[in-house]
């Protein structure tokens, strides 16, 4: 009987630390500051105010033919006269400390003499490399170097690596010449047969000069909120956002099509185009972010 009373205090003692709890948790809450969260409702393809920002990283569009005269001053002694990494400095250039015996070794305050390790230049016809590269890679290495290689920063040498010495290289000129390593990606007939294809089958969206202007470009602006302010994905003159593309980005979006939301923005060309068309298309788009060198040119 006594046990029964003073479990139902201690069960009624229990609730009563609850009903507290609860009250002192709604008294808390209430004392809050007052945050609105939320906003006006927009459309869905309404930007962020400030989101479509122009970087401007290439106030000018770059020259090819410009960055030629770079080159042949300050490249073409490692990288050869077209880029194929048989400059005649190309056979001596040795990786400054890079060598995985000595640096194991070194842990263990071991240092051996020994032979440093050979660096090789890279080729810029080398497709499948060039391929993966977008050209913001090319501008970081030449601009800073490439730690443990030959390859010096021309601009701001970083994290150890060689110096590339005076002038320094504006970004104009970096540019320049990093398009001029680019345009080893093509030759004057694949950029004649993609403007071909292009005119055909792209120019009807993107527009012939590339700039998202062509006869059915009214209808994409209402459906890519990017397409209405002249940038972003598709408009080939927007330097800032080609600058971050991928030739094997640009290729699959080719191939593939894109769909967003159940709504087909571009169809899918891998069926009627051949890989390698693709490709000279793929080539023929960046010379709406660059004037291709002299010799490229129809
Ligand atoms: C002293 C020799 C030397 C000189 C001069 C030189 N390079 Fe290089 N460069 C190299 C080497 C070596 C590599 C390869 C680095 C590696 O192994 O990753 C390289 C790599 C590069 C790469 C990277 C390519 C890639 O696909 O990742 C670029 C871009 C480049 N060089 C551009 C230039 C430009 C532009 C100049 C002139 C302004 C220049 N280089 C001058 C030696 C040189
Ligand atoms: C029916 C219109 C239309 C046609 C025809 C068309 N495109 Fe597109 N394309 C678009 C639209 C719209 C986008 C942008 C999609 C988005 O916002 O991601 C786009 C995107 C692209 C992209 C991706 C760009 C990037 O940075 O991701 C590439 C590359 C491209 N188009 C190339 C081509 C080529 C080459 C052809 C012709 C073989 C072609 N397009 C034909 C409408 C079209």
């Amino acid at each position: 009987m006594r046990e029964r009373r003073a479990s139902r205090w201690r069960e009624r003692r229990r609730a009563r630390t609850f009903v507290g709890a609860l009250l002192a948790c709604l008294v808390v809450s209430g004392c809050q500051p007052y945050v609105r969260i939320s906003t006006e409702v927009r459309d869905a393809y309404e930007p962020l105010p400030g989101f479509a920002v122009r970087m401007n990283f290439m106030p000018r569009k770059p020259h090819a033919d410009e960055g030629r005269r770079i080159y042949e001053a300050r490249c073409a002694v490692c990288h050869g006269p077209e880029g194929q990494g048989d400059g005649p400095m190309a056979a001596q250039l040795t990786a400054p400390e890079k060598n995985p015996y000595t640096d194991f070794l070194s842990l263990f305050r071991i240092h051996p003499r020994s032979e440093p390790l050979p660096s090789r230049p890279a080729r810029f016809d080398n497709l499948d490399q060039m391929r993966l590269n977008a050209p913001f890679a090319l501008f970081e290495t030449i601009a800073r170097g490439r730690p443990h290689t030959a390859m010096p920063g021309f601009q701001h040498p970083a994290y150890g690596a060689v110096d590339g010495g005076d002038p320094r290289l504006s970004d104009q000129q970096i540019w320049d010449v990093l398009f001029w390593e680019w345009s080893r990606t093509t030759t004057r007939e694949r950029l004649a047969q993609g403007r071909r294809i292009y005119n055909q089958l792209c120019a009807s969206c993107h527009g012939v000069a590339g700039d998202g202007n062509g006869p059915e470009a009214a209808r994409i602006r209402e459906q890519v909120w990017t397409w209405g302010r002249g940038v972003g994905p598709g408009i080939f003159t927007d330097r800032d956002w080609m600058a971050y593309r991928k030739p094997v980005e640009l290729y699959q979006r080719v191939a593939e099509g894109v769909r967003r939301r159940g709504l087909e923005l571009m169809p899918a060309y891998a069926g009627r185009l051949s890989p390698d068309e693709i490709w000279t298309v793929v080539e023929y788009l960046w010379t709406f972010v660059y004037t291709p060198p002299q010799e490229l040119r129809p």
